[in-house]
């Protein structure tokens, strides 16, 4: 496209500095002591995006944090594009851990990175690839290159579900008519092998407590005469996985979509190093469901992990006692066709009825989704695929992540429209971990990236 290189290396401080600003706002969506810093932020992108060109700009009030909504209509003849992304990021804890503190953004070099990544909280998930899309606007409004109409949604509750979203979109569906989505909240293979992601995997997040006797006991007392809800914890925890790492919970498979020989050799094609794999993580080994490669295990099956457990006494030394509750925070990754209502349902059940007697357990559903996937021989992929030709010099590969967007599976749903997902960062990234960082490059790739995908949208639609 003419000049987006040209435009890019001219205003290309302003683009790092404009992003370094927005990065410095705490905007944690699941702390409500953030509250302001989210607030603002959704100001911050409101002024962005009617600087970028947008002819209407709008605050929308929902019960939790505003989604900011803006669009420029051209032509209504002409296709349109939904850009999705998210203004709040996840907390940054554990902060000790940063190697710089996470609100006060600054640029480094690593190995994936030799021209620099910019670190902080957000940088990569989602604040630095929704903000591509900003920038890739401004250049094409400024240069008249605009060649289709343009919708923005930018909520500020990805992190904690999207409630309050799924309710917008199913109240404003006309408002939000569109011809494709357009997200760049994803991953890619490397920045010398680019990908699109087609599949996303969906979720169920529950909390488990599990409550002994009703207070705590002397360890020595009482030790081995009740039933200590840790231990009964740990024990049910452990059994929902077999020998083979497959999930004991009963029908949990059911619905889950086997994929073809063809289409495996077709994933496995997909550059991949076991040997660096484990260095980047320093373990000696993979681990997982037998009969599965890495890449298989963490996108086209379901899987099962706890991400918090606690209970009884943590401090300093030690204190001999029986703790009378224990908790457990487990998320469930699910593929295709399986429904996390249903998912969730199948756990609470099985959860409780492999509690011993004794003890009483309580099954709180967090949030969930499902999940999705994209057939490649969309507009939409083609579209992508090309514009990824141009700036990569390189066909993109088709990769399904692991991770999960849920309400990508709703927009399809209420607004039946496909979603592209083009994803700049990559897995070292470390999006949701300490020291997250998003490449230079991959910033300025994304913004020089993007304006041919409308192109290529609008070409391909006549
Ligand atoms: N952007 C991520 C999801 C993601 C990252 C998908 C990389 C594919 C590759 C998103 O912000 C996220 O973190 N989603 C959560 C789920 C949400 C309901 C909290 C997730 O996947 O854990
Ligand atoms: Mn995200
Ligand atoms: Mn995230």
């Amino acid at each position: 496209m003419k000049n987006i290189q040209n435009y890019i290396s001219e205003h290309k401080n302003r683009f790092l500095n404009e992003l370094i600003e927005l990065l410095k706002i705490p905007s944690v969506s699941a702390d409500p002591a953030y509250k302001n810093d989210v607030l603002k932020t959704a100001e911050i992108i409101k002024t962005s995006l009617e600087t970028a060109g947008c002819s209407t700009v709008e605050i929308c009030k929902t019960e939790g944090y505003p989604i900011v909504y803006a669009e420029k209509i051209i032509n209504k003849n002409l296709p349109t594009v939904l850009v999705y992304g998210h203004y709040d990021v996840q907390p940054a804890d554990p902060i000790e851990l940063w190697d710089s503190p996470p609100y006060e953004p600054v640029i480094k070099t690593t190995e994936k990175h030799p021209e620099g990544a910019i670190f902080a909280r957000g940088a990569c998930d989602d604040k630095g690839q929704m903000y591509m899309h900003v920038k890739a606007m401004e250049f094409m409004t400024s240069t008249n290159q605009l060649p289709c109409n343009v919708k923005f949604m930018i909520e500020g509750e990805e992190e904690v579900g999207s409630a309050n979203l799924a309710t917008f979109v199913k109240n404003n569906q006309e408002k939000l008519q569109n011809d494709v989505i357009l997200i760049s909240d994803t991953g890619m293979i490397a920045n010398d092998v680019p990908s699109i992601t087609t599949g996303l995997r969906g979720l169920s997040y529950v909390e488990v407590e599990i409550t002994g006797p009703n207070r705590d006991l002397h360890s020595g007392l009482y030790g081995g005469a009740v039933a200590n809800p840790i231990n009964i914890l740990t024990k049910m925890i452990a059994s929902l996985h077999d020998e083979n790492n497959h999930i004991t919970i009963p029908g949990f498979y059911d619905n889950v979509e086997e994929l073809s020989k063809e289409e495996r050799a077709e994933m496995a094609k997909a550059p991949f190093n076991l040997d660096n794999y484990k260095k980047a993580l320093d373990i000696d080994a993979v681990y997982g469901e037998t009969g599965y490669t890495t890449n298989e295990r963490n996108a086209i099956r379901p899987t099962l992990d706890v991400n918090g457990i606690w209970g009884g006494y943590t401090g300093e030394g030690a204190k001999t006692v029986i703790a009378s509750k224990a908790y457990a925070k487990i998320s469930m990754r699910l593929v295709p066709n399986q429904d996390w209502k249903n998912i969730t349902q199948l756990f609470k059940t099985h959860f409780e009825n492999i509690a011993p007697k004794g003890i009483k357990i309580k099954v709180t559903p967090h949030h969930g989704g499902q999940g999705y996937v994209t057939p490649i021989n969309s507009i939409g992929y083609k579209a992508a695929s090309k514009a990824y030709q141009d700036t990569f010099g390189k066909t993109p590969i088709p990769q399904r992540s692991g991770g999960s967007i849920p309400i990508v599976a709703l927009f399809e749903q209420e607004l039946k429209s496909k979603t592209i997902l083009m994803g700049f960062g990559l897995d070292s990234d470390a999006i949701h971990s300490p020291n997250e960082h998003f490449g230079v490059w991959n910033y300025l790739k994304g913004i020089e990236t993007i304006p041919l995908f409308y192109k290529y949208f609008t070409e391909l639609s006549k």
